[in-house]
């Protein structure tokens, strides 16, 4: 039985792949995308998002456009020296034929959840402001929630939009911190393990050198990406975040977890570090006290979930 999920994206280079991945997934009933702002505008998102799922041949897949900034705070725009000014690699997609769906995001969430009670996972891997909002709209729906698997977040390591956090994260740490509150189970697949998925050259030529309409278009955004990750990184190659979370949800058995409730940062040079309650039961005041454990994925077999999304991009 297939894995109903919606992933929750700002496309994006990164989240690009992952669409793929999850397409060509036996594993995975993709209900729909539904987007944020993050990498790019949520307008400029939507109309990627069609068109990665017109170029999938995948346009039966409902797109659902999201908020357009933070809970509490403004939208920056500062993913574009990272993915491009369109998100997709200065590569001047031509536009969607396609129309996103009537209503928002967080109606299409609620509404899907609600006709699936306990069978759909959310996949977040932008900003967490549509499931904070959805939650805020309705707590009780958590219930209803079989999982959220997220990418963000940074347990043990330094983070990557400043020293203490994760971009996903520290684009909107009020609605981050809603969200790891919430009654449901919750796996944060977080830089910890992403920047471990680091694809080199001959990995990503594997994808690129394979001949369908999905990898022609990798073959075009991925350049931005690439050399932006390989000055960051000092060496050549990319990491993987989002398609880990895919990688995730399809083999868990990849990943080390540990289980700890989160809370995140709100506040000054730490704003969006997510912060494990480690044996802090002693506190008078206890920041983790009535949050359920995270699967804090801490580990994972590199080799392996490369091999997995190479086997499902490159098909
Ligand atoms: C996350 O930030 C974005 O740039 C990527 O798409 C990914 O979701 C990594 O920190
Ligand atoms: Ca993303």
């Amino acid at each position: 039985m297939s894995q109903k999920i919606i992933i929750d994206t700002d496309p994006g280079i990164d989240d690009t792949m992952a669409i793929f991945f999850a397409l060509n997934s036996p594993e995975i009933d993709v209900l729909g995308l539904t987007t944020v702002y993050g990498n790019t505008p949520t307008e400029r998102g939507t109309i990627n998002a069609l068109r990665i799922l017109e170029i999938a041949s995948r346009t039966d897949i409902p797109v659902y456009a999201g908020a357009i900034k933070p809970l509490e705070s403004e939208y920056t725009g500062k993913g574009e020296f990272v993915h491009g000014h369109d998100g997709q690699g200065n590569t001047n997609l031509e536009p969607a034929k396609t129309k996103k769906g009537t209503g928002s995001a967080v109606d299409f969430l609620e509404k899907a959840i609600k006709e699936n009670p306990g069978e759909v996972t959310l996949v977040p891997v932008g900003p967490l402001t549509n499931i904070a909002q959805l939650l805020l709209n309705n707590p009780k729906i958590a219930k209803d929630i079989k999982e959220i698997i997220l990418m963000g977040g940074n347990a043990l390591s330094q983070g990557n939009a400043s020293p203490s956090a994760e971009a996903n994260i520290r684009n909107d740490p009020e609605a981050a911190d809603i969200v790891f509150s919430a009654d449901c189970e919750i796996s944060m697949v977080g830089l910890d393990v992403t920047n471990q998925v680091f694809m080199d050259k001959e990995h990503i030529d594997k994808i690129v050198n394979f001949d369908s309409p999905q990898t022609k278009h990798l073959k075009k955004i991925f350049p931005f990406y690439v050399d932006f990750l390989s000055k960051f990184f000092d060496k050549e190659g990319m990491a993987t975040h989002d398609s880990s979370a895919i990688a995730y949800l399809i083999d868990r058995n990849l990943f080390k977890t540990i289980q700890y409730p989160i809370v995140v940062e709100t506040l000054g040079i730490s704003r969006g570090k997510t912060w494990m309650g480690t044996g802090m039961d002693q506190l008078d005041h206890n920041p983790w006290e009535d949050r359920r454990n995270v699967n804090i994925c801490i580990e994972v077999d590199e080799e392996k979930v490369i091999d997995l999304i190479i086997q499902r991009v490159a098909s």
